[in-house]
């Protein structure tokens, strides 16, 4: 699909639906929605059909805080366009490293961000427990969702 990658200037709240393909905690989700510069995928027809968020940690980090693509629209390179125009504002505004986390239990989004670019650093244990909101039992593909895993791109 031929996707227009564009800057959101609306309040995030607006594509609180896109975030919540990608956020499980409401707690959470209410915590960081507000924060840093949000993308969107646009479809031929102007739809909005995905999204990225991203924080800047400091004046070497950015971080990717939150990105998903609408089921119907997935497959089709939207996800990495996503993530290359987050890459690239990085690089522009200086950064050295682009960082973000998923689930260990989500086995297609490792292969997505390794056929992003991206190398793992490190695992958080029990990052999804329900202490921080997240309601317990999720499983993913039959795998429990409790560990966290980070991911960098070095620019
Ligand atoms: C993860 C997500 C954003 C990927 O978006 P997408 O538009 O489908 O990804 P792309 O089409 O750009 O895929 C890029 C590459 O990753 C691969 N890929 C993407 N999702 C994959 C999956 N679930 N399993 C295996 N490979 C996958 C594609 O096959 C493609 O690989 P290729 O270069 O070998 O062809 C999308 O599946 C999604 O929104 N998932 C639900 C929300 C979510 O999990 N967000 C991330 C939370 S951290």
């Amino acid at each position: 699909m031929d996707v227009t990658i564009e800057e959101y200037d609306g309040s995030h709240r607006d594509l609180a639906w896109s975030f919540r393909e990608a956020e499980d905690s409401e707690q959470l989700l209410n915590s960081y929605i507000d924060l840093g510069r949000l993308w969107v995928a646009r479809s031929p027809d102007g739809e909005i059909v995905g999204h990225l968020q991203a924080v800047v940690r400091d004046a070497q980090v950015w971080e990717v805080t939150n990105t998903a693509v609408a089921e119907s629209a997935r497959g089709r390179g939207a996800g990495r366009a996503l993530l290359e125009r987050a890459v690239e504002e990085a690089r522009s505004a200086g950064a050295t490293r682009v960082i973000l986390a998923t689930a260990t239990a989500d086995v297609g989004n490792l292969r997505f961000y390794q056929r992003c670019g991206f190398r793992m650093t490190h695992v958080v244990q029990d990052a999804f427990a329900p202490f921080r909101g997240y309601p317990p039992g999720i499983e993913v593909d039959g795998i429990p969702m409790l560990d966290q895993i980070w991911f960098e791109r070095v620019l």
